[in-house]
């Protein structure tokens, strides 16, 4: 799949996105309030293995620049029960504070809302990572939930809050 927008080429990550990805993946600031990293280049590596071939359905692209094919980012987007699927974003630092996480997330968000059978999307973020949550929010997610100490991440516990929506017209199950 690859997605355009006004200013974004999404598109399949590729093997040798090795060194741009890890650039970003492999950043304590960026790596914050992820699950992952900082990466090492075996991180990286690893991680690409998988997101060159996302399973079905799960959407896993890589964020570019129109113009420039160097990756700055990811988004993605999978299901997690019938008609939920969630979605993550993470961006390069220095792409930060222009709208790429929103205009990226949007783009993923309306090819999940195109599907059949979708009835919500949702994201979650660490309460620190008010950016996300705005990106969130930008998409017309609402919050509905903190999870206290929702998992484990780098030997320390963290809560999560949960951002969703329930698609116009969907049916949603009981
Ligand atoms: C989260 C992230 C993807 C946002 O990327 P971005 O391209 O800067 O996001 P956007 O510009 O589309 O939107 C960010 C919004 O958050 C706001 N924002 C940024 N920092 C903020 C802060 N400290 N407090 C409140 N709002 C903040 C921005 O003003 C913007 O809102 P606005 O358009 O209403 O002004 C990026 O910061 C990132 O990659 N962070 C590290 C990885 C990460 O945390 N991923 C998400 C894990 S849940």
């Amino acid at each position: 799949m690859i997605l355009e927008t006004a200013r974004l080429v999404l598109r399949p990550y590729r093997v040798s996105d090795a060194t741009a990805v890890h650039r970003y993946g492999s950043d304590p600031e960026v790596c914050r309030y992820t699950d992952f990293g900082p990466n090492t280049w075996d991180d990286t590596l690893g991680f690409l293995q998988t997101a060159v071939h996302p399973i079905p359905p799960k959407i896993e692209l890589a964020i570019t620049l129109a113009g420039d094919d160097a990756v700055v980012g990811g988004v993605g987007a999978w299901p997690v029960a019938e008609g939920r699927w969630e979605m993550g974003w993470v961006l390069r630092g220095d792409m930060w504070g222009h709208g790429y996480a929103t205009e990226a997330a949007r783009a993923v968000f309306e090819a999940v809302a195109e599907r059949g059978g979708v009835h919500t999307i949702f994201a979650r973020c660490r309460p620190g990572n008010p950016a996300s949550a705005r990106v969130m929010a930008k998409l017309g997610m609402r919050f509905v939930e903190l999870i206290p100490r929702e998992k484990e991440v780098r030997g320390e516990w963290v809560d999560s809050q949960v951002y969703e929506v329930t698609l116009p017209g969907a049916d949603v199950p009981a």
